[in-house]
């Protein structure tokens, strides 16, 4: 740069700050995504309180796949609420629900539990394990991040929907 006249040098230097500016804010923002991302993937692998939706959207006798929460919120007849796990409590096979059976059935040993989770069929030893529901303002709330071993349905599980939104 020293063969250079002034004018260039300078130009030259500016261009040099500018592309040093830009590589800062590049460097900045791949290590904001990363973070973002890596927050992202711990809020899914850890759970967390997850907003299923309005009361009004779960008809009663239906039962609604949250897949990458692995749960089914369930809504019984007379509207009370069920989150149930989706891995069958024999050896954690994912279980599907059988609309035309009406039944949750395991595709690996065949256990068979009813719309509450209750075993129909063994060899799983106990119902589904339940996640906690709560509806706050006639939005329906799971939190995914611990399961609640039972032993038997109770009705106490169920949790009132309360008016449809
Ligand atoms: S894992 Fe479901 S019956 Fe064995």
């Amino acid at each position: 740069m020293a063969d250079l006249d002034p004018g260039r040098r300078k130009f030259l230097s500016r261009l040099l700050a500018g592309l040093g500016v830009l590589a800062a804010l590049e460097a900045a923002w791949i290590t904001v995504s990363t973070l973002g991302s890596r927050r992202r993937a711990t809020e899914a692998e850890d759970g967390g309180v997850i907003e299923a939706g309005p009361v009004g959207r779960f008809p009663p006798r239906s039962v609604t796949p949250f897949p990458e929460s692995e749960f089914y919120l369930v809504r019984l007849e007379d509207g009370g609420f069920l989150a149930l796990h989706r891995k069958c409590t024999h050896l954690g096979c994912s279980v599907p629900w059988r609309a035309d059976e009406e039944r949750f059935a395991c595709p690996c040993h065949a256990s068979a539990f009813d719309i509450r989770g209750a075993v129909l069929s063994s060899p799983a030893p106990r119902p589904l394990d339940l996640l906690a529901v709560e509806v706050v303002g006639g939005i329906v709330h799971v939190d995914t991040s611990k399961r609640i071993r039972r032993s038997s349905f109770d009705p106490a599980q169920v949790v009132d929907g309360g008016a449809d939104s």
